[in-house]
């Protein structure tokens, strides 16, 4: 049964995925290339310092390990520089209503992100109150597709993963969702998201009541 969601933040929560894409783009343009938006699909979900690998590579460019952490903190600067800008207007359509819907149907909620920057952003989009748990990278050693961030959280939670829901954009996310145990419902493209059970574009297109019985249309 359906007793916990698992929310990863960037692209599902607010949509600083074009961000991250911005400044990594920007970083990339400094070192002399450029990279797409279909590549910046990989990033997605992975960490600070795994993206930073990955961009280097498609670039060709050999760095220091010294180097690499001046970049990765310029990148996250100039990240932040957008961050900063947020309101509470940028949570993505429909968020609030679904968080609410759970709450009152007393559905536990939990944040799952890979960044170490998700309780700013929770901060700035007031939205710190709206989960009973908030894993983050401060709390994870490996990345998604790996699943701790989300077993972390369905823990926090005292839930068995078989009865949690992961609510991801990343691909990466997806895969991390079903090694963990649990379902996972794609928020974006059908596309790119073909191994999600689901795949929605916003959340004003689903109800508790809908996503539960697909639920348990899949048991
Ligand atoms: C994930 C994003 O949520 O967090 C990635 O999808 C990002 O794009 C990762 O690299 C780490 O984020 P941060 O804020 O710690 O650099
Ligand atoms: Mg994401």
């Amino acid at each position: 049964a359906l007793k916990a969601c698992l929310f990863d933040l960037d692209g599902v929560i607010v949509d600083t995925a074009i961000y991250h894409f911005k400044a990594w783009r920007r970083l990339a343009n400094e070192l002399g290339f450029d990279f797409t938006e279909h590549q910046n699909e990989q990033l997605k979900g992975v960490s600070r310092m795994e993206s930073l690998e990955l961009i280097l590579q498609w670039g060709g460019v050999t760095l220091s390990d010294e180097e690499k952490q001046q970049w990765a903190a310029r990148k996250n600067e100039w990240y932040l520089a957008y961050v900063n800008q947020m309101t509470p207007q940028e949570v993505l359509p429909g968020v609030r209503d679904f968080l609410d819907s759970l709450r009152k149907a007393g559905i536990g909620i939990a944040l799952g992100s890979a960044s170490k920057n998700a309780r700013l952003i929770l901060e700035r989009i007031d939205m710190l109150d709206a989960f009973d748990a908030i894993i983050d990278g401060t709390h994870t050693t490996k990345s998604k597709p790996d699943p701790e961030v989300f077993l972390l959280g369905a823990q926090a939670l005292h839930q068995n993963p078989a009865d949690c829901v992961v609510f991801e954009d990343a691909v990466a996310g997806i895969e991390a969702a079903h090694r963990g145990g649990m379902k996972a419902v794609g928020v974006g493209s059908p596309e790119v998201l073909t191994e999600a059970d689901v795949v929605i574009t916003a959340f004003t297109e689903t109800s508790l009541t809908k996503l539960s019985d697909e639920l348990l249309g899949w048991q």
